[in-house]
């Protein structure tokens, strides 16, 4: 495992905002882009007194030394991320990396399907199934059309994208799960549906996949703590079992997933999440006071 670089820390060296609340970090570390493997996740502090997040490998690079994630800021940390990762700078520590890689070998025909940002973390499998040889067919969902990213990477490594919309301004109108449905109803022969994104839609895909028994992965994001196995933060009840996400997964059998202990452990700390993005809110606020006075750090940079 790659430990923590505290007197480099790890650069960014490319950003990129596919929309106001999702963008992409390139971030130079030639040992995690040789050790890492379609499936995995990193842990990631910002700054020395961050909170540690999971974020999933969404890319590797291994020939220039580099691993890409694509974050979405929902709360306090990603959007302190938001403001302050920009190319040039360094987080100070990334762990990984973690979890068990997904089994790509001995597929003939596999679906991968991404919803929202969940596109970006099953990139590395849908390209990982195609160097494997098998047929890919990608599935990607997005609210409307301003949402895509990605679109081009998955034309280069599958066999047939199908791109659905919410509001049908681009592709098909419709969920992933009618994705599937299309996919379901052209290939009787599908080996694997791979299904990444909010646990309602995976749900919603497991539930498409259920009646013709197509074995249907789907990839956990339970809140996780240190991601070793030692918390117990990142339970998840999988086939009436209790498993540990972050080195059980995070990739289960999603028939077997319990997705309503999942998303009723999600909001434990809901009061605590708000609480914390209230403070955070605040703080930039005042500097951003102090800005206008002529005194202090750009609101830009601001940490709580
Ligand atoms: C294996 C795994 C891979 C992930 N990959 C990605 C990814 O590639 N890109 C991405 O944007 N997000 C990913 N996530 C989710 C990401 O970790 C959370 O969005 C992030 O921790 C939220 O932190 P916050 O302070 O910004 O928001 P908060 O306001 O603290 O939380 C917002 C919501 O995020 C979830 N969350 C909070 N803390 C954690 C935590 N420590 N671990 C997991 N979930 C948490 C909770 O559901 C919470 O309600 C992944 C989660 C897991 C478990
Ligand atoms: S994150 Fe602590 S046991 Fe999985």
């Amino acid at each position: 495992m790659v430990e923590m670089n505290e007197a480099a820390g790890f650069r960014i060296v490319a950003r990129e905002d596919f929309s106001d609340v999702t963008y992409s970090l390139v971030i130079r570390h030639p040992m995690m882009a040789r050790a890492a493997k379609p499936g995995q996740f990193v842990i990631v502090m910002s700054h020395e007194t961050g909170e540690r997040i999971p974020l999933t490998i969404a890319d590797f690079d291994r020939d220039r030394g580099t691993v890409t994630l694509v974050v979405q800021a929902v709360g306090k940390t990603t959007k302190e991320m938001q403001q302050t990762c920009t190319a040039g700078t360094s987080l100070y520590g990334l762990v990984g990396p973690m979890g068990v890689p997904s089994a790509l070998a001995g597929k003939k025909k596999v679906v991968c399907v991404g919803g929202g940002l969940g596109v970006a973390p099953i990139f590395p499998q849908a390209r990982g199934f195609k160097e494997n040889g098998a047929y890919v067919i990608g599935i990607l969902g997005f609210r409307n059309k301003n949402l895509i990213f990605w679109q081009d990477k998955f034309e280069a490594c599958c066999d047939e994208v199908i791109l659905c919309t919410d509001d049908g301004s681009a592709g098909i109108k419709g969920f992933v799960s009618d994705g599937i449905k299309l996919a379901m109803g052209k290939h009787r022969d599908i080996d694997e549906v791979v299904a990444i994104g909010p646990p309602v839609m995976m749900k919603a895909c497991v539930e498409t996949t259920r009646p013709s028994a197509i074995k249907t992965l789907v990839s956990l994001n339970p809140i996780m703590v240190d991601g070793t196995g030692m918390c117990g933060g990142c339970r998840v009840k999988v086939g009436g079992e209790v498993k540990f996400a972050c080195v059980d997964g995070p990739d289960f059998d999603g028939h077997k997933v319990d997705f309503d202990d999942l998303t009723k452990r999600l909001r434990r700390f809901a009061e605590e999440e708000k609480a914390a993005m209230e403070r955070w809110s605040e703080t930039c606020r005042m500097r951003g006071l102090v800005d206008e006075a002529g005194a202090g750090e750009p609101a830009a940079i601001a940490r709580s």
